[in-house]
C-alpha cells in the first residue's frame, strides 16, 4: 500500500486495503448491477445511414488525423450479436447512449422512424435476454445543426432542445428503461470542450496545445456547466411530472472524478486538495444536492461563474435520483497559485483550482496503473459531503495497445481492484448501486482513435465483418458474474 512518488506516502492509511481479500459477485447485494458500456458515436457506426445527420463528433473527428466513428465496431448492424455476447457473459445491465441526430435528425421536430426503430429493437433484444438498459441521453454528440444554429451548450437555448429530445426518449423507450443518465461525465465534457479544446466544438483560448478554433477558457466551461445543470434539471423535472409515476425509473447526472490526494503531508497541499475536491466534485454535485455552487468556487471564479436564480436553484436541487461516477485515475495535488494539470494549459478551470496535479500512477494511454484507493476515497467523500446519494460507477476500465490485447491480464487486475474498492466503500456505508466496465467491446476511442482500446471483446477493425473475439477479461468477467471466480 505504499506508493513511491518522489516521497513515500501512506495512501492506505484510514482505508481498508483490498489485497488478499477475495470476493465474488455474491459478496455484493443481489440488486447491485454489474454492467458494461458503450456510447453511440463510439459503437454504432452507420453515420450516414437511415436518415442520421452529422453530430459535432463527426465534424470534429474528421478534422483530425486519428480515425473516426464512421464504421467503428458497427454496433448499428451487429447489435443482436453483441447482445448475445452480453447474455453469454451474464451481463446484468448494458449502458449505451442515444444518438440525438439519429433519432431527431434536425435536432428538434420530426422523429426519424428508422432511428426510433433501431433503439426500440436494441432495447427489445436486451429485454429478451433479461439485460437491463442503462441509457445515457447525451454522450458528447450534439446534432451539428444545433451547434451551427446557436453554438450548442454555451447557449441556454440548448435547455429547451435537450428537454424536448429527452421527452421523446422517455415517451418512446421509458416503458423498458428504468435507468437514465441525462449527460455523460458533465465535468470533463465542459472542460474538454470549452477549456482544453480536446473534444467538440474544440473551444479554447489561443496558444493551447491543439488546433483551437475559438473560445474563452476562463468563462465558457462555467457557462457550459451551468447550462448542463439546467438542461439536466429540466429533463429530470419533465420525467418526474410526466412519466415517473407510470414508468418508475430513476434519472441522474454523471460526473467525471479523479481520485485526489495531497502530494506531500504539508498543510498547503492538504488545503489545496480540499479545494480541488470542492472544485472538481462540488462544481456540479453541490448544486445538485444543495442548490448552489461551492463557496470556494464562487470566491475564486467570481463574476465568471453564472448565478442561479431562486427558481433555477430549486429546480436543480434534488434533480438527480443518483449520481453517475466516471472514474479512471488518481492524481496527487500540490498547492500552486497559477499552474494547471498540464503546464501548457493554464487559463481555465485548472488554473482556477490553484493546484498542480501529478498522476499517482502510470497514466499513459497504454495501460493505466490501478489506484483503487482513489475511487474508494471519492465514494467516501461523496457519502460524507453530499448526503450519501445513490451512486452508479458508470465507467471504469483500462486502455491497452491494440496489438496483442487478447491476453489482457493487466486489465483484469485493474477491474478486479476497482470492484474491490467499491465493495469496501459499500461496507463503509456508501450507497453505491452499480459498476459498469468501460467498455463492453473495442470502440472508437475519443482521445486516441484506434491505437488503444478498452474493450473486453477485441474487434478486428480491418475486417469488414468486424469480427469480435473475447479477451481474457471477457472470460474473467463472465466467471466473476456467475460467481465462480473471484
Ligand atoms: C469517458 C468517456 O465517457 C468515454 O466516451 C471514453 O471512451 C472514456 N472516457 C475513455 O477515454
Amino acid at each position: 500500500c505504499v506508493v513511491l512518488f518522489g516521497i513515500w506516502l501512506w495512501v492506505c492509511q484510514g482505508f481498508q486495503c483490498i489485497e488478499g481479500d477475495a470476493f465474488t459477485r455474491n459478496n455484493f447485494p443481489k440488486d447491485f448491477l454489474f454492467g458494461a458500456g458503450t456510447s453511440a458515436y463510439q459503437w454504432e457506426g452507420a453515420v450516414d445511414e437511415d436518415g442520421r445527420t452529422p453530430s459535432v463528433w463527426d465534424t470534429f473527428s474528421h478534422s483530425y488525423n486519428r480515425g473516426n466513428g464512421d464504421i467503428t465496431s458497427d454496433g448499428y448492424h451487429k447489435y443482436k450479436e453483441d447482445v448475445k455476447l452480453m447474455a453469454e457473459m451474464g451481463l446484468e445491465s448494458f449502458r449505451f447512449s442515444i444518438s440525438w441526430s439519429r433519432l431527431i435528425p434536425n435536432g428538434r421536430g420530426l422523429i426519424n422512424p428508422k432511428g426510433l426503430l433501431f433503439y426500440k429493437n436494441l432495447i427489445k433484444e436486451l429485454k429478451i435476454h433479461g439485460i437491463k438498459p442503462h441509457v445515457t441521453l447525451y454522450h458528447y454528440d450534439l446534432p451539428q445543426c444545433l451547434e451551427d444554429e446557436y453554438g450548442g451548450w454555451i447557449n441556454s437555448k440548448i435547455i429547451e432542445d435537450f428537454t424536448a429530445f429527452a421527452d421523446v426518449c422517455f415517451r418512446e423507450f421509458g416503458e423498458d428503461v428504468k435507468l437514465w443518465t441525462t449527460i455523460n461525465e458533465a465535468t470533463i465534457f465542459a472542460i474538454g470542450s470549452y477549456d482544453q479544446g480536446i473534444s467538440p466544438p474544440g473551444h479554447c483560448s489561443p496558444n493551447k496545445f491543439i488546433n483551437c478554433t475559438t473560445g474563452n477558457s476562463s468563462t465558457e466551461p462555467y457557462l457550459a456547466g451551468h447550462n448542463i445543470l439546467l438542461a439536466h434539471a429540466s429533463a429530470s423535472k419533465l420525467y418526474k411530472l410526466k412519466y415517473k409515476s407510470k414508468q418508475r425509473g430513476s434519472i441522474g447526472l454523471s460526473i467525471f472524478a479523479f481520485g485526489l490526494f495531497p502530494y506531500t503531508n504539508s498543510k498547503e497541499d492538504e488545503i489545496a486538495t480540499q479545494r480541488a475536491k470542492g472544485f472538481f466534485y462540488g462544481w456540479l454535485l453541490k448544486p445538485l444536492v444543495f442548490g448552489d455552487y461551492p463557496d470556494e468556487m464562487k470566491k475564486t471564479v467570481g463574476s465568471r461563474l453564472p448565478v442561479f436564480s431562486k427558481e433555477e436553484s430549486e429546480q436543480v436541487k434534488g434533480s438527480s435520483d443518483f449520481i453517475g461516477i466516471i472514474h479512471y485515475l488518481t492524481l496527487y495535488v500540490t498547492n500552486q497559485p497559477s499552474p494547471s494539470i498540464f503546464p501548457s494549459m493554464s487559463e481555465g478551470f485548472y488554473k482556477d483550482m490553484g493546484v498542480y496535479m501529478i498522476s499517482a500512477g502510470n497514466s499513459s494511454f497504454l495501460a493505466w496503473e490501478a489506484t483503487p484507493w482513489g475511487l474508494e476515497d471519492i465514494l467516501e467523500y461523496i457519502k460524507q459531503s453530499y448526503n450519501n446519494p445513490p451512486i452508479y460507477i458508470l465507467e471504469n476500465g483500462m486502455p491497452m495497445e491494440r496489438v496483442s490485447t487478447l491476453q489482457d491480464t493487466q486489465r483484469i487486475e485493474f477491474i478486479q481492484a476497482y470492484i474491490g474498492a467499491v465493495l469496501n466503500a459499500i461496507k463503509n456505508g456508501s450507497d453505491t448501486r452499480g459498476y459498469f466496465v468501460w467498455s463492453m467491446i473495442d470502440l472508437y476511442e475519443l482521445l486516441t482513435g484506434y491505437t488503444t482500446s478498452f474493450g473486453m471483446y477485441y474487434v478486428n477493425f480491418s475486417d469488414p465483418g468486424r469480427k469480435r473475439t473475447p479477451k481474457l477479461s471477457a472470460s474473467w468477467y463472465t466467471g466473476f458474474l456467475n460467481g465462480t471466480i473471484d
